[in-house]
């Protein structure tokens, strides 16, 4: 090889067909990575890899049936040759002041067994391979309990918790496994659901700011950046007067 050619970088980006993951996938095309893209509308995944055919590969599946996952990233992975980075942006949430259980269960499936499954393909793969870097798309929500969507708030909370798990796992397994936690505030997609958004952020916006957080191997970081400042409210509230909140 010659020697000003670098090797081609290999991410995953899981929900990519719209938002924040979209907008991640292109960034990376961009950025000279080959990158495999999922997500159940595969219509949207075709539009993306229409446009950039020698830098995508596509993968159709969803993230709550269980049993497709590791056939479809081994899949994917095999096509890539190899993967660097794993973007984990798929989610599912809405408003339930009426808490329709539908709503909280297809919440849970998604942002707790679909999140956990990909987390542990990506953790044994990484470990496996000696080193990665895994991404996770959680929410400044996870931070305290709410009451429009309290499976979402929970959810977000349970992968907040799972990935500091992880972190200390590779820490003590694997010196070269990076775990990076974002959490957006508001991020003007379809999921920026409340009754009042303030500070919403493009997704080009919040995808220049993860992507910097990546580069840096950053463990936690808020889109954009001024809701670190809401999350410190956030986390001083006393349990008394938030309840009233
Ligand atoms: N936008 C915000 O204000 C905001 C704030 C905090 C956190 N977040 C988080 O950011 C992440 C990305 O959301 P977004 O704002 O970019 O909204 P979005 O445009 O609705 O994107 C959601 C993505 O999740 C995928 N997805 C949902 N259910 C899935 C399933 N069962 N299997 C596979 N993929 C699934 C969707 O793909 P398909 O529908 O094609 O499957 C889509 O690609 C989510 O985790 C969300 O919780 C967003």
């Amino acid at each position: 090889m010659p020697h000003n050619q670098t090797i081609q970088k290999k991410a995953i980006v899981v929900g990519a067909t719209s938002g924040i993951g979209r907008e991640l996938a292109i960034s990376l095309i961009s950025k000279n990575y080959l990158v495999g893209i999922t997500g159940r509308r595969s219509e949207n995944l075709n539009e993306i890899s229409e446009q950039y055919p020698k830098t995508t590969f596509t993968s159709t599946f969803d993230i709550t049936k269980i049993e497709t996952i590791i056939p479809s990233l081994d899949d994917l992975l095999e096509k890539l040759g190899g993967l660097d980075l794993l973007i984990l942006s798929s989610g599912y949430g809405d408003l339930n002041e009426n808490l329709d259980v539908k709503i909280e269960i297809d919440t849970i499936e998604t942002n707790v067994n679909g999140f956990t499954s990909v987390a542990i393909w990506t953790y044994k793969f990484f470990k496996k391979q000696g080193y990665g870097h895994f991404a996770v798309i959680t929410s400044i929500a996870g931070l305290r309990g709410g009451k429009v969507a309290p499976a979402y708030n929970a959810s977000k909370a349970y992968q907040i918790n799972y990935l500091e798990g992880l972190r200390q796992k590779a820490n003590k397994e694997s010196g070269q496994i990076y775990i990076t936690d974002i959490r957006p505030g508001f991020v003007d997609t379809a999921m920026a659901k409340a009754d009042k958004k303030f500070w919403m952020a493009s997704t080009l916006k919040a995808s220049k700011q993860i992507l910097n957080a990546i580069e840096q191997k950053k463990i936690v970081v808020y889109v954009s950046e001024r809701w670190a400042l809401i999350a410190l409210i956030l986390k001083l509230i006393p349990k008394s007067v938030y309840k009233k909140m």
